[in-house]
């Protein structure tokens, strides 16, 4: 395959919708331009409301532009063969609460066309792989809200796209089921899969990704890298032990006896995520909090009236 194609392109997209029987019109999507090349991973940032699902929705097909042209892989979006090698987490995943993880991956394997022969270990292989082998036999409807988006992940990376898109992964998700979700994106990365995501959880999306778009009433405000976009580089920060104030004052007399500034003397602070993470056991099979399956009771020890009480157990 050229190399040089990008994994998606989109040029002067414009998406309105209908918003009245009047035929009053809502712009979602105002002439935006983007590409995201081959092996990046692209955050697509704004507020709610600011065009971002809609976006994804036009690149798989599933919305089409009322103005303006998106391809994947050199492929219109609107033809069906653009999706062969896209995967898809949405925003609000709706599964079958009664099938078991490993029964969800393999309907959504069967419905992506893997073959009959390789269905079995692909499915076993991609379960695996999120961490999820252990609660595979159980319910959906019995995972955690982190458990879900991580099947959520196996069913759109079973067929084994070049092209991840995730709307929101870990929206509702706790600290420790975002930062497992942040580490298979990363994995991904290192597989050197391409990868969309879309976030308002901007601490997440600087640990994972490449580069950023920020979007706001349908409008691109500003894309670049996260180097070009927040890096300070013409400033610079030495981390020292802590100074006495005669110290501190030398040091600023001789860097301006110099002609250096000293802009600023601050105390560093570790992140409120990582000081979290350090401080609650991870236990999973990734290294995290495998959340409801951590607490399952062998059933032989489960009395026979709590056995099964789908009343208390968070929704899919
Ligand atoms: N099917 C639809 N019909 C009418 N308006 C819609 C539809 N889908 C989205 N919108 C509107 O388009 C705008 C962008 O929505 P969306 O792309 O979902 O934003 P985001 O994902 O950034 O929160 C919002 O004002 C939303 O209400
Ligand atoms: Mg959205």
């Amino acid at each position: 395959m050229n190399t040089s194609i990008p994994a998606i392109s989109i040029k002067g997209l414009t998406k309105d919708f209908a918003v009245t029987l009047r035929g009053v019109k809502l712009r979602a999507v105002d002439d935006l331009s983007l590409q995201v090349e081959k092996g990046q991973v692209f955050g697509l940032l704004g507020p709610n409301g600011s065009g971002k699902s809609t976006t994804i929705k036009i690149i798989l097909g599933l919305l089409g532009a009322t103005v303006g042209e998106v391809k994947v892989f050199g492929v219109p979006s609107h033809q069906v063969e653009s999706r062969r090698n896209v995967g898809y987490l949405p925003e609000a995943p709706y599964f079958y609460r009664y099938l078991s993880g490993y029964e969800l991956v393999r309907f959504y394997a069967r419905v992506c066309g893997v073959p009959k022969a390789q269905l079995k270990a692909r499915v076993n292989d991609v379960v695996d792989w999120v961490g999820l082998s252990q609660a595979a036999n159980r319910r959906v409807g019995t995972y955690s809200k982190g458990m879900l988006q991580r099947i959520g992940l196996a069913q759109a990376l079973v067929h084994d796209p070049k092209l991840i898109v995730l709307d929101e992964p870990t929206a509702g998700v706790d600290p420790v089921g975002s930062a497992e979700m942040c580490e298979l994106i990363l994995k991904l990365k290192r597989q050197g899969k391409t990868v969309l995501i879309t976030s308002h959880l901007l601490a997440q999306i600087e640990d994972v990704c490449d580069r950023v778009a920020i979007l706001d009433h349908g409008k691109l405000m500003v894309e670049g890298s996260l180097l070009e976009l927040v890096g300070q580089r013409d400033r610079q920060a030495l981390i020292v032990d802590p100074l006495p104030a005669a110290e501190i004052e030398a040091l600023r007399e001789w860097l301006t006896s110099r002609g250096h500034v000293l802009n600023a003397i601050e105390q560093p602070r570790a992140r409120l995520d990582q000081l979290f993470l350090s401080k609650i056991s991870r236990t999973g099979h990734l290294g995290g909090n495998p959340g409801v399956g951590s607490n399952v009771v062998p059933s032989s020890s489960v009395p026979k009236s709590s056995a099964s009480a789908p009343s208390s157990a968070p929704k899919a």
